[in-house]
């Protein structure tokens, strides 16, 4: 990963692969990154082509790509050499857990938001660890930790999973110079949870966050001046004011 600029901000010279980039904090972290120089490619189930024309307007480099992430074979074709990647992929259903077709529902979270973070990582940590450097975010949920405000037990369980697997794939990594970080957002202003009827007197900050002021805890893991410490394993539960309290979640 050769660094170009000398700024401690500065992500020129990194190409950022986004799971989830299409919409919502995969999109917000896509523009804080591009407006620091990175070279961005959006993978997504959805048509990340918008966001990635945006941002080619305001003159950064972004390309999407077509991507479902419980594909194992279509991860490993676009994931395989990356050097930097954010998995924000991720379904959250409202569905009732105790209606009839419920274990459909389960799989498909749990084949999107755990399968799918999985064969991410998998397709891109070989080649990290064989070339000594990688940096690798994956976003999980609060959620997974308090139970949740608003999602079901299908959804709780897919992101306690993404907190366990960031520890697991931390542990791997770091003796080859991979560091695998995640972010555990609170609820957030994105199109997974619109239209849903949020209790805000439970979340300490009164309000939900904006997609941007999760994106700002990503991008951190990327800068060149981490590349020289310590910072595995962290899993960063971000809902704002509230670090370490945080007793619900989305
Ligand atoms: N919004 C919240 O309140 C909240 C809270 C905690 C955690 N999160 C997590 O943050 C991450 C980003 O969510 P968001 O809030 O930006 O929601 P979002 O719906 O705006 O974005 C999720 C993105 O994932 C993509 N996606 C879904 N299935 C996919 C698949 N099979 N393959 C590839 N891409 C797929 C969607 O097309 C979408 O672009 C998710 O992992 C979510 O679980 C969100």
């Amino acid at each position: 990963m050769a660094i170009a600029s000398a700024s401690p901000f500065s992500l020129e010279g990194q190409t950022i692969l986004i799971a989830g980039g299409a919409n919502g904090i995969g999109a917000s972290a896509a523009a804080i990154c591009a407006g620091l120089g990175a070279k961005l490619v959006l993978a997504d189930v959805s048509d990340a082509t918008p966001v990635a024309e945006s941002l080619r307007r305001e003159g950064h480099q972004a390309s999407a790509a077509s991507c479902d992430v419980t594909n194992r074979t279509a991860v490993e074709r676009l994931v395989s050499g990356v050097g930097t990647m954010v998995v924000c992929s991720g379904i959250c259903p409202f569905d009732d857990w105790m209606a009839d077709d419920w274990d459909d529902v389960y799989e498909r979270t749990n084949a999107v938001n755990v399968k799918g973070t999985v064969n991410c990582v998998r397709a891109a940590l070989p080649g990290m660890m064989e070339r000594c450097g990688g940096r690798i975010v994956l976003v999980g949920s609060l959620a997974g930790r308090s139970g949740g405000l608003l999602s079901g037990p299908h959804y709780v369980a897919s992101k306690g999973a993404v907190g366990a697997l960031v520890r697991w794939f931390a542990r791997k990594g770091a003796p080859r110079n991979v560091l695998v970080n995640g972010v555990a957002p609170g609820p957030v202003d994105t199109g997974m949870i619109a239209g849903r009827d949020l209790n805000l007197a439970a979340v300490p900050l009164g309000r939900i966050a904006r997609p941007e002021e999760i994106a700002s805890t990503i991008f951190p893991c990327f800068l060149w001046v981490f590349r020289r410490v310590h910072i595995v394993p962290l899993f960063l539960p971000t809902m704002r004011c509230s670090l370490g309290v945080a007793p619900n979640a989305a």
